[in-house]
């Protein structure tokens, strides 16, 4: 099949590649929600050899992954497996780290609920958790850009839009997760950096 291609991966993988070398240091399994084209999967997993990569998509998405992946000679990278945030038992368990771009503004809050609660179940502890895209602070747009996209997205999709940071903050604490880093990142997006909690 043609491979899917979003340019907006192309654009922001180096930026976000930066933030990554610094945050995920160590050897490690890592999960990836909502995958998209595979473009990200792919690009980081070769430049970020020590991590196995393990990419996951609604099933109408795998295809093109396993498109992208099957160009490749990556030994490090996983055949994707579907994970609808919303089901009830993850296909994954103790994960060392989590890394999702650009879905929490397109799933709706209930969504977003289940996705910090299956991140909060299945990390492990002191696991990190780095969520890149478009947020609000204290209710405000950091940008005109982004209160157009917003209002972009909720003219699609009215259960859509861009999250705040604080709501965010709420449901990762109600998960056993702590904001631990928040990296302000090009064409006013940030990736935002968790880490589970040990058990008291
Ligand atoms: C804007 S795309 C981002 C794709 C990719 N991460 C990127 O940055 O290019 C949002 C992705 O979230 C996925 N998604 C939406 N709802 C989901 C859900 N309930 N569970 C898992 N993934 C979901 C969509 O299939 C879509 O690929």
């Amino acid at each position: 099949m043609t491979k899917p291609f979003a340019e907006s991966s192309e654009q922001n993988k180096e930026a976000i590649l930066a933030v990554l070398r610094d945050v995920f240091v160590a050897p490690g399994n890592i999960l990836e929600i909502g995958s998209g084209t595979g473009q990200h999967a792919i690009f980081f997993s070769a430049q970020l050899p020590h991590l196995t990569w393990q990419p996951t998509e609604l099933a109408d998405n795998l295809p093109g992954i396993i498109a992208w992946i099957a160009d490749t000679e990556l030994t490090n990278i996983k055949p994707p497996i579907e994970l609808d945030v919303c089901c009830a038992c993850w296909p994954v368990v103790a994960v060392d780290e989590v890394f999702s771009a650009n879905t929490v503004h397109i799933m709706g809050w209930p969504q977003v609920e289940h996705l910090f609660r299956g991140v909060g179940q299945t990390l492990v502890a002191d696991g990190v958790f780095c969520l890149y895209g478009p947020f609000n602070y204290e209710g405000h747009y950091t940008s005109d850009s982004n209160a157009h996209f917003d209002a972009w997205l909720k003219a699609r999709d009215p259960v859509s839009g861009i999250r705040d940071i604080e709501a965010l903050g709420q449901l990762a604490e109600q998960s056993g997760l702590s904001l631990w880093r928040d990296y302000p990142m090009p064409a006013n997006n940030h990736i935002l950096v968790w880490r589970k909690m040990r058990c008291p």
